[in-house]
């Protein structure tokens, strides 16, 4: 998944949830605080259209999650959860 392949690359997908230098998870600020438990936006990511498109619909668990994501797109996926 696409948290697994940041973390083995050193990318660090912070700043996602960042708002004027401000995380607003207060302490689930560490991206894949669940650890791909689906309990968490923390390892949110925006896709670009292409991408996305090729990708099956998210579940409705990770939809709920989405919906807490901080700068939620119509791309938005949970990185945790892209295979
Ligand atoms: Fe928590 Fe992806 S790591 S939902």
């Amino acid at each position: 998944d696409i948290l697994s392949i940041a973390h083995e690359h050193d990318i660090d997908l912070e700043g996602k949830h960042l708002f004027e230098g401000r995380c607003q998870l207060a302490d689930l600020c560490d991206p894949g605080a669940c650890e791909g438990s689906v309990a968490c936006s923390t390892c949110h990511v925006i896709l670009s259209p292409e991408h996305y498109d090729l990708l099956p619909e998210p579940e409705d668990d990770e939809n709920d999650m989405l919906d807490m994501a901080f700068g939620l797109t119509d791309t938005s996926r949970l990185g945790c959860q892209v295979k």
